[in-house]
C-alpha cells in the first residue's frame, strides 16, 4: 500500500497531494493572487511563490492526510511541460525530501497527468479513450491506450483554448486568468447573439490565433461606434465566444472519435472547467450514445492529487527516477 506525496509547481499554483494506495486523502492548492494585476503569470514572481508556498503546502498536505512523513514511500512531482523556474522550486523540493527520507522519486509529465485524472474515484474510463485536453498551454486531443501510452491525434497550430479565453477578457478589460470570468458571464447571456469565424483547419489540428483577431476587431469596432459596448453586452459577449471556442472544440473531438471509433469521451485541463464545454461534452455523448467522463473541478485546474495518481500508476510499474533527474519546460509524452 505505497503512499505518495505529491507536488505540482508547473505554473502557477503551488500544489501538494497525499495519495494512499491509489486513493487521494488530501490536496491542497495554493493560488498565487499576485499575477492578476499584471494580466497574466510573471515566471520571476511564480517561482518565488511556489519558494514561499511550498513547505506550508506539504505540511497542509500531510496535515489533513493524516500521515506522517516517515510513512511515505516516494514522492512525485512535476518534471514538464511547464516555467522552468516554476518546475525547479518542486523538482529540487522533492528530490531534497527523497533523498532525506530515503525514499523513491517518481517524475510526472504534467499533460499526462491531466489525463490521468481520470482514474481519482471509482467512475473510470477504460482503455482506449480520447481525452480532450485543454489548459493555458495545450490544446489537444488524446488517443489515451494505456496509462503512459497515450498519442496526441491533434493539437493546437497556435494559441491554446485557455489563451483564447484569457486574451479575449484582456480585451474585454477582465482581470487574469479570465477564462473563470467568461464561464460566470456567459451563464447570463445568449451565446447566439453575435456570431464568430470557425477556423477551417484540416484534420483534428485546431487555430485559435484567427478567432483572437476576429475578437480584437470586434470589440474596436463596436466601442468606436458606441463607447459603452463592452459593458452594456458583456454577458452575450461572454456567451458568444465561450460558444465559440467549445464548437471548435467539441467538433474536432467528434471528428476523432468517428475516425477512431471510439465512444469514451473525456475532457481534461483548466478550460473543462467550463460549464458550456461541460453542458457541450454531454450533449454530444448523451446524442451519439457515448460515455463521458468530465472530472471534478478541483481536478480539473492545476492541482498535486492528479500528480499523485500518476506516481502511484507508475510506482505499480517501479518507475522510478534518480537524484541527476531535471526539469524539462517542454517534455514530449
Ligand atoms: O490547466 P490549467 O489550470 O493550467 C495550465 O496548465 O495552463 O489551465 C488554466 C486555464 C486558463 O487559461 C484559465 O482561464 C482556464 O484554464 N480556465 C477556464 C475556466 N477555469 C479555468 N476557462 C474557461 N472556463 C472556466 N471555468
Ligand atoms: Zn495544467
Amino acid at each position: 500500500m505505497p503512499v505518495i506525496l505529491a507536488i505540482e509547481s508547473s505554473c502557477d499554483d503551488t500544489s501538494a497531494s497525499i495519495c494512499a494506495d491509489g486513493v487521494i486523502l488530501s490536496n491542497i492548492i495554493a493560488n498565487q493572487a499576485i499575477h492578476q494585476a499584471y494580466g497574466g503569470v510573471v515566471p520571476e514572481l511564480a517561482s518565488r511563490a511556489h519558494q514561499q508556498n511550498i513547505v506550508p503546502a506539504v505540511q497542509q498536505a500531510l496535515y489533513t492526510a493524516k500521515v506522517n512523513k516517515n510513512d511515505i514511500d516516494a514522492v512525485a512531482f512535476t518534471r514538464g511541460p511547464g516555467l522552468l523556474g516554476s518546475l525547479l522550486v518542486g523538482v529540487s523540493f522533492a528530490k531534497a525530501f527523497a533523498l532525506a527520507n530515503k525514499i523513491h522519486l517518481i517524475d510526472v509529465n504534467h499533460m499526462q497527468a491531466h489525463v490521468l485524472a481520470h482514474f481519482i474515484g471509482d467512475y473510470k474510463p477504460s482503455f482506449p479513450f480520447l481525452c480532450l485536453t485543454v489548459s493555458g498551454g495545450h490544446t489537444q486531443i488524446v488517443l489515451v491506450k494505456d496509462y503512459f501510452d497515450m498519442e496526441v491525434i491533434g493539437q493546437t497550430l497556435d494559441d491554446a483554448a485557455g489563451e483564447a479565453m484569457d486574451k479575449t477578457s484582456k480585451i474585454l478589460g477582465l482581470p487574469y486568468p479570465g477564462g473563470p470570468l467568461i464561464d460566470k458571464y456567459a451563464r447570463l447571456g445568449n451565446p447566439d447573439t453575435y456570431s464568430f469565424p470557425e477556423p477551417q483547419i484540416p484534420g483534428l489540428d485546431f487555430s485559435f490565433s484567427g478567432l483572437k483577431t476576429a475578437i480584437l476587431y470586434f470589440i474596436r469596432d463596436n466601442v468606436a461606434l458606441n463607447p459603452e459596448f463592452i459593458q452594456q453586452n458583456i454577458n452575450d459577449i461572454c456567451a458568444s465566444v465561450e460558444k465559440r471556442i467549445y464548437t471548435i472544440l467539441l467538433n474536432k473531438l467528434y471528428k476523432a472519435a468517428v475516425e477512431y471509433n471510439i465512444k469514451q469521451l473525456a475532457l481534461a485541463g483548466g478550460v473543462s472547467a467550463n460549464t458550456g464545454l461541460r453542458q457541450g461534452l454531454l450533449a454530444l455523448c448523451e446524442k451519439n450514445g457515448w460515455e463521458s467522463f468530465i472530472p471534478k473541478m478541483e481536478y480539473c485546474t492545476d492541482n498535486a492529487a492528479m500528480i499523485a495518481i500518476a506516481g502511484y500508476h507508475k510506482y505499480l510499474k517501479a518507475d522510478f527516477v534518480g537524484q541527476e533527474v531535471a526539469p524539462m519546460a517542454r517534455m514530449p509524452f
